[in-house]
């Protein structure tokens, strides 16, 4: 219980907000590097960083770019790096094989960093849409996106991503029974270390938009996902998706997208005590960058306290494009 509070003036507020120095002794949440995890867009070539329209500030990455990064990442405190692959047409197919190609651009990738910045913790993503010709997280047969066959497949992705030397794997696919499943192989595997972190409340959002031009899956997207991604309008699914992720072997658990999904962080937080990230997607990080280009807000101020709102809502950690700014911010 709140102890009683005396009345005014015995009690005036505003005496703890008066200078910067008492400010910051009251604070209740606090914001560092160490929070942030960094997602980053990977493509062919070499020595290219090529712009992302709805993305100001954003660039795909070709692999030595990458390592780049990951370096700055490190050297800026960030301790993650999220790696999204941009497949070329010629290497997605119906049959999603190049998920499971040990060549391919995401394990090239790890791999490369690895060798480079090996205290960086890399994550990288488990669903077909970057390799699939229908944009969907899970093979499609008529109008159905069948859920058991897409989770074998995502077993051989997550096993490939393993191999590659990946710490953080992040299933963000919303199938049925794929945490238990690549727990298990992994398992099995001798992958004992490799962490699931779940996008366990992946709801089906209009704010991943500018991530589909990223990775190139907009103009492939046939219909939408809301056969497996959740239905806006729900809260108590989401904790109910996360205990089932939770009983099946996820270490971490994540919400997705964030800002407008602050309630359900809260809930899960205090629901499960589990390590608990929110993805501020890239709807959310263009509506403030397309904001802040306008002038109407300002940049750096909105950054820091869209981010403050999820350590508030009890986030340990969040994605956010805006990783090296707010740690530039922070330094
Ligand atoms: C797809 C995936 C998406 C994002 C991360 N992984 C998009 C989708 O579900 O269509 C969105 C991230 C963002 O918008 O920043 N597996």
């Amino acid at each position: 219980m709140r102890p009683t509070q005396a009345p005014f003036p015995a009690t005036r507020l505003r005496r703890t907000r008066r200078t910067p120095a008492i400010r910051a002794l009251v604070a209740e949440n606090t914001l560092s590097a160490a929070d942030l995890i960094w997602p980053v867009f990977v493509r062919e070539g070499e020595a290219v960083e090529e712009p992302i329209p709805s993305m100001p500030g954003v660039v795909r990455r070709s692999v030595d770019k990458v390592v780049d990064a990951a370096r700055e990442a490190a050297d800026l405190g960030i301790p993650a790096i999220c790696l999204f692959p941009y497949t070329s047409g010629e290497n997605r197919s119906k049959d999603c094989a190049e998920a499971w190609n040990p060549e391919n651009l995401s394990n090239r990738a790890t791999r490369a960093i690895k060798q480079v910045v090996p205290d960086i913790a890399v994550m990288t993503d488990v669903a077909l849409d970057p390799y699939s010709d229908t944009g969907h997280d899970g093979f499609v047969e008529g109008d159905e996106i069948v859920n058991d066959e897409t989770v074998e497949a995502l077993v051989k992705q997550a096993l490939s991503q393993a191999e590659a030397g990946v710490d953080i794997i992040g299933p963000s696919d919303m199938m049925d029974g794929r945490i238990g499943a690549i727990r298990h192989a992994l398992e099995m595997a001798g992958h004992r270390n490799v962490l699931l972190l779940s996008y366990a409340a992946k709801y089906a959002s209009a704010f991943y938009g500018p991530f589909r031009d990223a990775v190139g899956a907009s103009g492939a997207l046939k219909g939408d996902k809301k056969t497996y991604q959740m239905n806006p309008a729900n809260t108590d699914e989401a904790l109910r998706l996360i205990e089932r992720d939770l009983s099946e072997g996820a270490d971490m658990i994540m919400v997705k997208p964030g800002m407008p999904y602050l309630d359900i962080c809260r809930r899960a937080k205090d629901a499960f005590g589990a390590p608990t990230f929110a993805y501020q997607v890239s709807g959310e990080y263009a509506m403030i960058m397309a904001a802040a280009q306008q002038g109407w807000i300002d940049e750096d101020r909105a950054m820091m306290e869209s981010l403050m709102a999820f350590k508030r809502a009890g986030c340990d950690g969040v994605l956010t494009y805006f990783a090296p700014a707010v740690a530039r911010a922070l330094a």
